[in-house]
């Protein structure tokens, strides 16, 4: 049945192209769409435009080899000559937090104008991170008036939010943890259900074998949860504000923790993590949470509650203690080395996450502007970041980026470690003892304090408590 179906991803940004290319190889007919010609000519040559794990492979056999994915701009002709359209379009935060609905109100104009001219059913799918009540109120108003066609009866609609880690989006797509479908009615339910069946069903064939392979277990059909249309939109918020929730709260202890001789934050949240209640994950504490999703979804439900006469406290109690957090790095390298003014500070990652070259709200940025307005000069070095903080990220030139990781330790006074990429981890006593008087401050606790400290070196930490 998915040979027949052809679908289209509006928009290639993180979420669309990967939905994209998992779905054209597990062989459906997909065409992604953009209006940025440059991403459809670079996905059309089979390369790609981010860095992502297992991404440039995955691309490269869809549109080269099985030839199940395409690039477009012709959005109108693409969706018209479809089945399904898959919305995967930003949703970037306005200044006063609020959700820009732009792109998503472009994408509803194009299938409705392409339902204008189509006959037969056609079934749409929000996946973009929206807020409640958008897919009723916004996308189906244009698409009905654009089309003079109506939801549930001639065309179909469903929001289905995705919770996938930049990454390990390639993983999370094809062993998500559930499968949210928001339905209009029941068979627009059906009909998403069905494709997401066939997706992920268990086959002997190549999809399952690579995929199997690359990540050791088998590919299988994930609890689909329908739900209402409403209900998905809360969903994709309540999951992403309560792991922000999680993290600021182990900020929040690290902090208390700091002050209580001899405790380390670690020890703290491994043994509440035993706690099944709880669960080990998201307990890392260190210089907070950044990326595309967790501040900018939390200011939008902040927002949203406000407008909706409902003052959120604890959300905007995950924020405070979020940009906090970054300036407790500052703290802690004031306390180790005094005055910053004319001091020479390393940065060790500046992506928000290891594993990918987003820069996007990350919190190196909080710390490097903290530690310029108190006079001190940056150096920072990052295996995969170094292009887009300089092009696309406010550091632009305001400090300097080394050649290599080598270079970072030279006339430095302290190294601050802010992502935890595999490279650093790797960093031993005898590579800080490079600079003249080795200071770490380590915001990701991945370092042996009591050995650094130990070889000489001035060590500390997020959520470390001194004895006095
Ligand atoms: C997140 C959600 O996990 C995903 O489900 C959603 O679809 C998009 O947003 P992502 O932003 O890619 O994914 O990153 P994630 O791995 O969740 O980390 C977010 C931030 O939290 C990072 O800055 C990370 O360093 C930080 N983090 C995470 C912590 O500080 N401590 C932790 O224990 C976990």
């Amino acid at each position: 049945m998915h040979k027949e179906i052809k679908l289209t991803v509006s928009g290639t940004g993180f979420v669309g192209l990967i939905t994209a290319g998992i779905f054209a190889d597990r062989g459906f007919l997909t065409t992604a769409l953009d209006t940025d010609e440059n991403k459809i000519v670079t996905v059309n040559k089979g390369e790609t435009f981010f860095f992502e794990p297992y991404l440039p492979e995955l691309i490269k056999r869809v549109v080269l080899e099985k030839k199940t994915l395409i690039a477009s701009t012709e959005r109108i002709k693409s969706i018209k000559e479809s089945d399904v359209t898959l919305i995967c379009v930003g949703t970037p935060s306005k200044s006063d937090g609020s959700c820009n609905l732009s792109f998503i109100e472009s994408a509803a104009e194009d299938i409705g104008k392409a339902l204008a001219q189509k006959e037969g059913y056609h079934l749409v799918v929000a996946k973009s991170t929206i807020v409640p009540e958008t897919t009723r109120t916004l996308i189906k108003t244009i698409i009905e008036k654009q089309s003079n066609k109506k939801a549930g009866v001639d065309f179909g609609l469903c929001m289905s939010p995705e919770f996938l880690r930049e990454g390990q989006s390639v993983h999370d797509t094809i062993f998500p943890d559930k499968i949210v479908i928001g339905q209009f009615d029941e068979k627009s339910g059906e009909k998403l259900e069905a494709i997401f069946q066939h997706l992920y069903r268990v086959e002997d064939d190549d999809f399952s074998k690579t995929w199997g392979t690359i990540f050791g277990k088998k590919v299988s059909c994930p609890k689909i949860l329908r739900r209402s249309i409403e209900t998905a939109e809360c969903i994709k918020y309540a999951n992403n504000s309560f792991l922000a929730t999680k993290i600021s709260f182990i900020n929040e202890f690290a902090n208390i923790c700091e002050r209580v001789p001899g405790v380390d934050i670690k020890h703290v949240a491994e043994a509440i993590g035993f706690d099944f209640r709880i669960s080990d994950k998201f307990l890392q504490a260190g210089t907070g949470f950044g990326g595309s999703c967790f501040p900018k979804d939390v200011n939008a439900m902040i927002t949203f509650a406000k407008d909706h006469n409902y003052s959120p406290k604890l959300l905007e109690s995950v924020m405070a203690v979020n940009i906090q957090q970054a300036k407790r790095m500052v703290q802690l390298t004031e306390n180790a080395i005094g005055d910053l003014k004319g001091k020479q500070i390393a940065i060790l990652g500046l992506s928000f996450k290891p594993e990918t070259d987003d820069m996007r709200n990350a919190p190196s940025i909080k710390i490097i502007d903290e530690l310029l307005s108190k006079g001190a000069n940056v150096i920072a070095w990052d295996p995969k970041a170094i292009e887009k903080a300089k092009k696309e990220s406010e550091l632009s030139d305001k400090i300097t980026y080394a050649n290599t990781l080598g270079e970072i330790f030279d006339n430095t006074d302290a190294c601050l470690l802010v992502t935890e990429w595999n490279q650093f981890k790797k960093l031993e006593p005898k590579d800080f003892k490079k600079m003249a008087k080795p200071v770490v401050i380590d915001g990701r606790r991945i370092y042996d304090y009591k050995k650094f400290r130990e070889e000489g070196i001035i060590c500390v930490g997020i959520g470390l408590g001194e004895i006095k």
